[in-house]
């Protein structure tokens, strides 16, 4: 590993409008083939609604984010190791208060996160679907912002929804799109192409398409198995489209290294609660 890369994470939100469109077998995934490539990863449930990384994984963990709530509590304490040089950071599920996190809460978790993660290159966010204040603050506080569409065309308008909250509460403009459950390449690309024009024309922004995925049942049969993909049927067509896309994010990173600084920038957290 290179020293003066060794304190630069990387933090990625994976993002959808709609839900049920494969965030979490991506998030897992994409985290899975990142350190096969040699990259320290950290992934980190925040669907504090329906948590379902541990599903995936077949685990039950003890402790999880909410622990970190504590006062003395240490981020090392909830980490769970899946592989050398990945880990998990599980997710408090099924507690409804949690699910909308407040200003505060949100500050003391990331700031502790902020304070004892510079060992990953990557840090992975596997979000819930949709638009709530939890949702939104912790996609503005990462660093690459990855929306999941489909090529349904509710999937499509709820993408583009998001995407817009995200451009007219925070002024984001970098977008990186993947197209999941595509039938081929030709529909990814058209799907694609509808959400680039939407986005140019109404908000003035130009996306980036990070990759498309292809349609595969294995993709349900490792769900079924509860083994990640990666590691149920690694030369599967959906594994191979989503290490391509691991390749090009671990590209991005190297770009992106000059400027990185903190993983999580929580100034923006100040802000909201400043506005409101
Ligand atoms: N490329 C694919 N091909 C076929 N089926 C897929 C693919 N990706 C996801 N699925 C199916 O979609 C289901 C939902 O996936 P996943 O749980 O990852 O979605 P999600 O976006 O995280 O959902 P939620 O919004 O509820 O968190 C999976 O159980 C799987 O069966
Ligand atoms: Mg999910």
């Amino acid at each position: 590993m290179d020293m003066k890369d060794s304190n630069k994470s990387l933090s990625i939100s994976i993002l959808s409008g709609k839900g049920g469109v494969g965030k979490t077998n991506i998030a897992l995934n994409l985290a899975y083939a990142l350190v096969s490539m040699k990259s320290p990863t950290l992934l980190i449930d925040c669907d504090l609604g329906l948590a379902n990384l541990d599903i995936l994984l077949g685990i039950t963990p003890e402790k999880n984010l909410e622990y970190l709530l504590g006062p003395d509590t240490r981020v090392e304490d909830v980490l769970i190791t899946l592989e050398h040089g990945l880990e998990f950071l599980p997710a408090a599920s099924g507690v409804p208060e949690l699910v909308e996190w407040d200003n505060d809460l949100q500050t003391i978790i990331f700031k502790k996160l902020n304070n004892s993660l510079s060992k990953y290159h990557f840090l992975i966010l596997d979000l819930g679907a949709g638009i709530n204040s939890t949702v939104i603050n912790l996609a503005a506080i990462s660093r690459f912002k990855i929306i999941v569409v489909t090529p349904e065309p509710t999937s499509l308008t709820d993408g583009y929804a998001l995407i817009k909250v995200l451009k007219t509460k925070h002024n984001i403009k970098d977008f990186f799109i993947i197209v999941n459950m595509a039938k081929d390449k030709k529909e990814g690309t058209t799907t694609f192409q509808r959400l680039k024009l939407a986005c140019e024309n109404f908000l003035g922004i130009k996306i980036n398409l990070l990759g498309i995925i292809n349609e595969d049942s294995n993709v349900s049969m490792a769900v079924v198995n509860q083994v990640p993909l990666f590691k149920f049927k690694r030369d599967s067509i959906a594994c191979k489209n989503m290490e391509e896309i691991a390749m090009k994010v671990k590209k991005y990173r190297e770009l992106l290294v000059p400027e990185l600084t903190l993983p999580f920038n929580l100034d923006i957290l100040k802000k909201n609660i400043n506005n409101t």
